[in-house]
């Protein structure tokens, strides 16, 4: 247990959290190997047997008709863009703060992202600022299940089918969150996971679009290889019926993802309760507002994205620099936290700059209304961008008490001592 006398690693003490106690991710497992050697010895290393096999067992897992495995979770977003039937010109509406294909993946389709801000205490879409972005050429809203913790998908689908939008489900960091009893990916017209490195599903790279609409599906098999209406192994003409990209995914990857689709279910309920530990943990500590699990939702804890009230803590500076002087103190005792975006998505050079295709394009489009993007008027988003860190891997499988107490001591021992952190020291005299 830290005490208030502990010394602080960053000023040479003993980290709270030893080396060795935080066990990586994803945890590789005998079945792992097996499939993947097995791929490896076949002779279909492209689209083959393990990726057929792959889309039923993640369709069957997520509860949907349809799945399309995809070489990464932007494939399946943009995918998503085109199978909803958006097109030149269309808006759509996208969170303030999430990854940044979140919004390209519009632009890859020639359709026009319009921010909406996010609530700061889910750090998903504001669902009360939804109605007043929406403009009489907008199509759709893609809804990001940030960090782990599903959207209010009633809210959103009730904005929805009142005006008429397709919803595209953001799932890429949210494999298992739960709104009211039903999983993410199942509530929206169509959805994109991803199962890259960090992510709770990880075959190194690669994606998964899913959907229950055979129509949907079809259009989006279309985009995902050249645009041809057969896959791989059925017989092809090898022709190009519409607009396609090559976002198939190969046999080994899939291979990788089958075996880790085993344990997904065991993966998130150790997550699970090893979020909820943390949090019994560090409840009350004075400078943290911790994450929040609102009633009706199972978050993931996909990222572990806590804030600091700069208030609480009596710093009137700027925010960044308390922020990240913690941070270093954390990581020095051994809690891996990092800032996952330290921009808001408008703040992105691609949407002030309009750099996309060149010649403005596709904002300059004949079909387009131009869009503003003004970085002030995303405030929640903002503040939390300035003032957040998260970590993922000591929540993760193998992980468990061991790992999140220690965890849990390396935060106490810094928020405790906060006043005697020197930022200037940390981080150097600021700019
Ligand atoms: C919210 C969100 N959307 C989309 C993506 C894109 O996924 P991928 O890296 O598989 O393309 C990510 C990846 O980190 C993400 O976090």
């Amino acid at each position: 247990m830290a005490g208030k006398r502990d010394i602080l690693a960053i000023e040479g003490g003993k980290a709270a959290v030893p080396k060795g106690v935080i066990k990586a991710w994803p945890p590789i497992s005998a079945l792992d190997r097996k499939l993947v050697l097995a791929s490896l010895a076949g002779n279909k290393h492209s689209f083959g047997p393990n990726c057929v096999a792959f889309e039923k067992e993640y369709a069957a897992w997520n509860g949907n008709k349809f799945a399309i495995t995809t070489n990464s979770g932007t494939a399946a977003l943009h995918m998503g863009v085109a199978a909803c039937g958006l097109g030149a010109g269309d808006h759509v509406l996208v969170p303030a703060y999430s990854w940044s294909s979140s919004a390209t993946c519009v632009l890859h389709h020639n359709c026009l992202p319009v921010f909406v801000d996010v609530d700061f205490d889910t750090i998903n879409m504001d669902v009360k600022k939804i109605e007043r972005a929406i403009t009489p050429r907008t199509k759709a809203i893609i809804v990001v299940h940030l960090h782990g913790l599903a959207a209010n998908m009633e809210k959103v689908l009730q904005v929805a089918r009142k005006h008429n939008l397709f919803v595209i489900e953001d799932a890429c960091q949210a494999h298992g969150a739960v709104f009211k009893g039903k999983k993410v990916g199942q509530w929206g017209d169509c959805a994109a996971f991803s199962f890259n490195q960090n992510k709770c599903l990880c075959s190194g790279e690669g994606g998964m679009f899913v959907t229950d609409n055979e129509e949907i599906a079809k259009k989006a098999r279309q985009l995902w290889s050249f645009g041809e209406t057969s896959t791989p192994v059925q017989s092809r003409d090898f022709h190009a019926y519409a607009l396609g990209w090559m976002y198939r995914n190969n046999d080994l990857t899939a291979a990788f993802g089958r075996a880790q689709l085993t344990r997904l279910t065991d993966y998130i309920r150790t997550q699970r309760e090893n979020g909820a530990l943390l949090i019994r943990e560090l409840k009350g500590l004075r400078g943290l507002i911790l994450p929040t699990e609102p009633a009706g939702h199972e978050h993931t804890w996909y990222n572990f994205t806590s804030r600091i009230d700069m208030k609480a803590l009596g710093w009137t500076g700027d925010p960044k620099r308390l922020r990240d002087a913690m941070m270093k103190a954390l990581q020095a005792e051994g809690v891996p936290v990092g800032v996952w975006q330290s921009f808001i998505l408008p703040a992105m050079t691609v949407f002030l700059a309009k750099n996309a295709y060149g010649k403005g394009c596709p904002w300059s489009c004949r079909y387009s209304k131009d869009v503003r993007y003004d970085v002030n008027a995303y405030p929640a988003a903002q503040r939390h961008c300035v003032s957040h860190f998260g970590m993922t891997t000591p929540l993760r499988a193998p992980n468990g008490a061991r790992a999140v107490k220690a965890v849990a001591d390396g935060f106490r021992k810094v928020f405790e001592n906060v006043g005697r952190l020197d930022v200037d020291k940390i981080l150097g005299p600021p700019k």
